[in-house]
């Protein structure tokens, strides 16, 4: 008997740690859908998804602060695979602003795709993934979530509403076979963590293969276990910082 081919729907998949965790899951075997909003860059992280041992690997373009399009993304994924073991919420954005006039535009998009968007692709896909299971939904949230920095409060709210979501689904589904876990970095070593070289080196920093091997990990659980969230750190004195 052979395996039925296990299928992943990856956001934020164009760039940093979605993209390496899209191209651990084309090694793993997974077949995949990936997402994002520019079309280039999801071409090439589809084709370097290839060339990395992923058999079907297809795209769609979507903003995650779109509902429509998050909804096309559901479609897409389901009509294409018609089952879901493993669900990566990975496209966020961050603003770092100093709290007095924050603009509130950039408060709704923070939440819009960091929250919003990740609630409304599990409530989408979740009679995909229960049809499924045993089935992983990973979100990269942040240790901003737990251990917030000046001028991140709307970044690290919306980060500790995504990983709250995290353990709430798990009440919900992990009996029925869907379970839920929260990455929670600090500065990883992408695009989104450039403006604070000055800080943080970017040899200080987690690196985005760190982040894919945990989403590995998740996936060779058993479905007993249930890790609702994982911190990851940097090394240093200061354990709960990012
Ligand atoms: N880097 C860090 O230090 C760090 C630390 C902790 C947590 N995180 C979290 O890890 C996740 C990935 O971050 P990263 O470092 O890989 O960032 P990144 O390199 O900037 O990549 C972000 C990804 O999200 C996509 N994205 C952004 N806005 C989108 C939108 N409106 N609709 C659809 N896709 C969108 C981007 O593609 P397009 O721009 O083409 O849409 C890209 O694929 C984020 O949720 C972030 O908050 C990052």
């Amino acid at each position: 008997m052979t395996r039925a081919r296990r299928a992943a729907l990856v956001t934020g998949a164009s760039r940093g740690i979605g993209r390496e965790i899209a191209g651990r899951l084309a090694e793993e075997g997974f077949d995949l859908m990936l997402s994002a909003r520019g079309g280039d860059a999801l071409r090439e992280a589809a084709a370097e998804c290839g060339k990395r041992g992923g058999t079907h690997v297809r795209t769609v373009p979507a903003d995650m602060a779109v509902e429509d399009d998050v909804r096309r993304v559901i479609d897409a994924h389901r009509t294409a695979y018609g089952r879901l073991d493993l669900l990566v919420l990975s496209a966020g954005v961050g603003s770092a602003v100093p709290l007095g006039s924050y603009p509130s535009h950039r408060f709704d998009r923070q939440f819009a795709v960091n929250v919003r968007a990740p609630f409304l692709l599990i409530d989408g896909c979740m009679e995909l993934l229960r049809h499924t299971a045993p089935a992983r939904i990973v979100a990269i949230s942040s240790i901003a979530g737990q251990a917030p920095e000046p001028r991140l409060a709307a970044y690290a709210a919306s980060k500790a509403a995504l990983t709250a979501l995290c353990e709430a689904v798990n009440t919900e589904a992990s009996a029925d076979g869907v379970a839920a876990t929260a990455i929670c970095p600090g500065y990883v070593d992408t695009d989104m963590s450039a403006w604070n070289h000055d800080r943080v080196p970017p040899a200080e920093m987690i690196t985005s293969g760190d982040i894919a091997e945990l989403v590995i990990t998740m996936t060779r659980l058993s479905p007993r276990a249930v890790v609702p969230y994982l911190p990851v750190v940097r090394t240093g004195s200061q354990l709960w910082r990012a």
